[in-house]
């Protein structure tokens, strides 16, 4: 069975079903796509199932025409929320998020639930894929069992594996395309046919188990959430000196070896950095451990917009003005530079915390042009103003939230009355430009 599905994997002959159509499933989907792969893609967003099915995207980096192409013309792409097509697939590659609930701990239900749906149509020969981010034993400890209770068995009936996903919105060095991914299985013959897939599409790495590749990709993200706290401390120190953090960065960083530069910023957003850290945290309660890096991290990085607060109340403060009663513009809300997403960005707290303060606060952000309810804001629900150098003139303060490509920064410079810039845009000094 084994060599029968890695032969119709190399013979383009398997279907990949893809549960979980956001920013990691469209772009795996573009992937096999591209290399010739029939893909049916399950959501519960019936939004969103209906936009692919004319062949429309969503997602800002996945073209209409690349879509329309496979959906209307090759007819290699199909789009469902009928669970019941997953027994027409070959592969089920699991790509629905993981977020914290209210307290931190983590939210399994959408892989709980996905793989529910799966047990239902599970039979001989799927192979069954994780690649949200989740603690080490998610694989084998929580959806295995629902499978198995199904009377099939791992490694001998169906497969399963884990291959953590990497994508990075916005980089336009690296895609799913050509980022090297993990790959493991429960049993040696599940690695196999887990790796015969991927590696028609990318590099791949193979480790021994699922908890090996589930661990290693909370060691990525707790790296860069743990050396962005490191630079956002020293951000706060360095201001109460008087030195400039990021000039110091940029020296540092011309050492040639044992150092990589990370670089402070208003507090950390996107699905993975703020979140997949405490999934481990979580999960170490369970062997009496506790996770201090992780747990100093997420305490100095959750400050961040409260430091950006208070900066803004000294700048206008220099200007005799107080926060209460100020027009403040956001310039930017999404979570980092040229992407379209908004999720758990600091922009959110910023906006709130403002607010709370008395203030009137507006947004600028081309790439989100309304934005909310959020989880942790339900009731939130704003609009992106117009963009006009009379419009940036007619705000006491603009505070550099995101630092897009497309913004016009000097012409922003020549009219804001004062600006607090927390992504260092502006390098040089000037008398209207405070850094927080
Ligand atoms: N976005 C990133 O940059 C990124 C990078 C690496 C890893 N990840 C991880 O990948 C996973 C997915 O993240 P994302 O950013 O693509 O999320 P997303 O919210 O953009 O997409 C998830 C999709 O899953 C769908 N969904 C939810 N429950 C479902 C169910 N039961 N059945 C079918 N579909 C369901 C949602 O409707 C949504 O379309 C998360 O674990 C995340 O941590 C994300």
């Amino acid at each position: 069975m084994k060599n029968k599905l890695c032969s119709k994997v190399v013979a383009r002959e398997a279907v990949i079903g893809i549960i979980g159509l956001g920013y990691v499933g469209l772009p795996l989907a573009r992937e096999f796509l591209k290399e010739g792969f029939k893909v049916c893609g399950f959501d519960v967003d019936l939004n969103k199932v209906e936009m692919l099915k004319t062949g429309q995207s969503y997602i800002k980096h996945i073209q209409d025409d690349f879509l329309k192409k496979h959906v209307l013309e090759t007819k290699k792409l199909t789009a469902t929320s009928d669970f019941a097509r997953l027994a027409d697939v070959d592969y089920i590659l699991v790509c629905v998020p993981t977020p914290l609930g209210k307290h931190r701990n983590p939210d399994l239900s959408y892989v709980l639930n996905s793989t529910r749906s799966i047990a239902q149509h599970l039979r001989t020969g799927h192979v069954v894929v994780l690649e949200s981010s989740t603690y080490p034993g998610t694989t084998e400890d929580d959806m295995m069992p629902i499978l198995e209770a199904t009377g099939l068995k791992v490694g001998v009936d169906y497969y399963l594996g884990y291959s953590p996903e990497r994508e990075d919105p916005g980089n336009k060095d690296f895609s799913t395309g050509t980022i090297p991914k993990i790959v493991s299985g429960v049993t040696p013959d599940c690695l196999e046919v887990v790796d015969c897939l991927y590696r028609e599409i990318v590099t791949t790495v193979r480790v021994s188990t699922p908890k090996v590749a589930e661990a290693s990709k909370i060691l990525e993200n707790t790296y860069r959430a743990v050396n962005i706290a490191m630079v956002n401390e020293l951000k706060m120190l360095f201001d109460r000196m008087g030195i400039n953090v990021w000039e110091v960065i940029d020296a540092a960083k011309s050492k040639p070896f044992g150092f990589q530069a990370f670089y402070p910023g208003p507090g950390l957003g996107g699905h993975c950095i703020p979140i997949d850290p405490y999934y481990l945290t979580w999960k170490a309660k369970e062997y009496e451990f506790t996770t201090r890096f992780i747990e100093l991290a997420g305490e100095i990085n959750t400050q961040q917009p409260y430091f950006v607060v208070q900066k803004a109340g000294a700048a206008l403060n220099q200007h005799n003005k107080s926060l209460r009663g100020s027009r403040i513009l956001l310039l930017g809300v999404a979570y980092k530079k040229d992407i379209d997403d908004v999720r758990e960005s600091p922009a959110l707290t910023l906006h709130e915390l403002i607010v709370k303060q008395g203030a009137l606060v507006d947004y600028y952000d081309p790439f989100i042009p309304e934005t909310g309810p959020h989880r942790h804001f339900p009731g939130m629900k704003l609009r992106s103003i117009v963009y006009s150098p009379a419009a940036i003139a007619s705000y006491d303060l603009v505070i550099v939230v995101t630092d897009h490509s497309s913004f016009a920064y000097d012409e922003i410079l020549a009219n804001a009355q004062l600006i607090l810039d927390t992504r260092n845009v502006y390098r040089l000094a000037h008398e209207k430009v405070f850094k927080a």
